[in-house]
């Protein structure tokens, strides 16, 4: 091998190791994903139950909503090397906030919309990042 063959190998090593890396989150963040994900289980296995009863205006349906706000609202703050990943967080946050803001109003039927909609939101992500 010539020094230039060698050089060559080298940079393309590199290379490789870049691209196979790009898009992965560290073990620090995906640490903090998980911690995060932790604190939304219970809550939404709660709303869960009370969606299928269609019981969106009633406080412990809001009390669960107000857990997941809290929750998306530190999700944000970890930023992901994916686009796509911040801009689901982000969404979640948004939709999470028309969700409280449909109970608000006692718009049951606008609340059991923004309820799919959070839910897609969550396994969009999950379908993308989650094993
Ligand atoms: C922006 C991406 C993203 C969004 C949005 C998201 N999740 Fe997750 N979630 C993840 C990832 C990544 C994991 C896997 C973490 C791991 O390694 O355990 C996960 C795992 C979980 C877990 C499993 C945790 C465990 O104990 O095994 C639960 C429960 C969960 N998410 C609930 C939710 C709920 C509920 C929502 C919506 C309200 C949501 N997630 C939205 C990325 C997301």
């Amino acid at each position: 091998m010539t020094l230039k063959q060698a050089l060559h190998f080298l940079l393309l090593s590199v290379l490789s190791l870049f691209l196979m890396s790009a898009g992965k989150a560290d073990a620090r963040t995906m640490k903090a994903i998980e911690k995060n994900m932790e604190h939304m289980k219970k809550p939404e296995k709660n709303l869960k139950k009370l969606a299928i009863s269609k019981l969106y205006l009633t406080p412990k349906f809001y009390k669960d909503v107000v857990i997941l706000q809290k929750a998306a609202a530190k999700l944000v703050k970890i930023k992901h090397p994916d686009k796509e990943f911040n801009d689901l967080s982000d969404e979640l946050v948004e939709y999470l906030g028309k969700l409280s803001a449909a109970i608000k109003k006692k718009d049951s039927k606008k609340a059991n919309e923004f309820w799919k909609d959070v839910k897609s939101i969550c396994s969009d992500c999950h379908g993308a990042y989650k094993d």
